[in-house]
């Protein structure tokens, strides 16, 4: 049904940033003009700003917390009355249940909701043709450098540092420019080398498939780094081959959607289960079900989930599906394995990598130690983290960047 608006108040000449705003008949809508990039009309609910009220009554600005509680509301609300002053609209609700409310909403508030909105649009990442480098001194001495490290791996998901320490404290000061570590059952800063009979493949001198680490935990780690301590000159292999996982879907989505669709459908478990005591990980039996592409509201995808060593039987009564999900399933495989997108790398001592586990897949060649040593220390960083101190270190320096990094939708 077609809602007719009243014009209640136009803005005088010294508030630039509106137009106008006008209430609906009914009092359940308010169309606002916004300037923001050129005049933007939008409408609001009335329900929806009395649920968004920023009055101190209903809102906390220094802790940026909502104080009203949803029994507040009603589906009845309507607004009785609008009007501006000093860029903020004054708002008075009535409810026939729970009497009146005389609130506001800033402009500025509404204004930053929009380009929220809109910058959705342009917040692809962008795909490295190349891992970039920066110098281990800059990144830990100055803020500019930190953020540009955090950049990297919030735009491109990867990030070489070289020129480190080969102490065993490198990698705690790095990740100190985040707020912590995320502990596994691994330990903080576990050493990866090659032990005999190891619990976990990693451990070993075999070759490891293109995969994305520890699936099998609720919140899998989203930064992962690996700091080179040692590896001598009779050590042949071993190379480390990262691979954006975000345009290889994109492809995929292009080229076989059917396969596209099936991969987002069916569940596929990852796990880790050994029970034997030894000095590199503590016993563990962890599973979790999740489709390999996960989508947000906007078809976008929101995660992906890719380790062909710890998954587990898929289980599906419908053969037919599972025919359609091992055709996508090879599919995809092929594609990581003849991606263009392929970044190799020979970690040497003093470097450290960190990459982005939610959105690259690494894989690792086989090697032979020859009476010599592959040694790395490695951590992990929650994925929060990443866009968190992209935006605060990025405000405190004066950048207004747009978080591009990953799959997880924030609107
Ligand atoms: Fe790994
Ligand atoms: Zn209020």
């Amino acid at each position: 049904m077609a809602i007719s608006f009243a014009r209640c108040f136009l803005s005088s000449v010294s508030v630039r940033s509106i137009s106008s705003i006008a209430v609906s008949d009914s009092g359940s809508r308010l169309k606002v003009h916004l300037e923001v990039k050129g005049s933007v009309a939008k409408e609001y609910s009335s329900l929806w700003l009395r649920h968004n009220c920023q009055c101190e009554e209903c809102y906390d600005s220094l802790s940026s917390m909502m104080k009203v509680h949803p029994n507040q509301l009603s589906e009845d609300i309507v607004i009785h009355k609008a009007d501006i002053k000093d860029d903020v609209i004054r708002i008075n609700w009535n409810s026939p249940n729970f009497g009146s409310h005389e609130g506001i909403i800033p402009l500025q508030w509404l204004k930053n909701l929009h380009m929220k909105q809109e910058s959705r649009k342009d917040s692809k990442p962008l795909v490295a043709a190349s891992i970039p480098v920066l110098e281990y001194s800059d990144v830990i001495d100055s803020d500019e450098h930190t953020y540009q490290w955090i950049r990297n791996l919030n735009y491109f998901g990867i990030c070489l540092i070289e020129n480190a320490p080969i102490t065993t404290d490198v990698l705690e000061k790095l990740v100190g420019k985040f707020p912590h570590v995320q502990p596994t059952t691994y330990g903080n800063y576990p050493l990866l080398y090659a032990k005999d009979d190891p619990t976990d493949l990693g451990f070993s001198t075999s070759n490891l498939h293109f995969h994305q680490d520890l699936l099998y935990y609720e919140s899998p780690p989203g930064i992962e780094l690996f700091h080179c301590v040692r590896r001598d000159s009779c050590v042949v292999g071993g190379e480390n081959i990262f691979l954006d996982f975000y345009p290889v879907l994109e492809e995929l989505r292009q080229e076989a959607p059917q396969y596209f669709e099936v991969l987002t459908k069916v569940p596929v478990s990852f796990q880790r289960r050994h029970y034997m005591k030894n000095d590199v990980e503590t016993p563990s039996d962890m599973s979790i079900s999740r489709p390999h592409i996960q989508l947000d509201r906007y078809g976008e995808v929101a995660a992906v989930n890719w380790n062909t060593h710890h998954q587990e039987p898929v289980m599906l009564d419908d053969l037919d599906l599972l025919d359609s999900y091992y055709k996508a399933f090879l599919y995809m495989s092929r594609k990581i394995e003849s991606s263009k997108y392929h970044l190799e790398h020979c970690l040497l001592p003093g470097q450290i990598i960190a990459f982005n586990n939610r959105r690259f897949l690494h894989s690792r060649n086989s090697f032979q130690l020859n009476g010599g040593f592959r040694n790395f220390h490695t951590t992990y960083v929650n994925i929060d983290y990443l866009r968190s101190q992209f935006l605060v270190l990025g405000k405190a320096l004066g950048f207004n960047e747009s978080p591009k990094n990953i799959f997880m939708s924030t609107l």
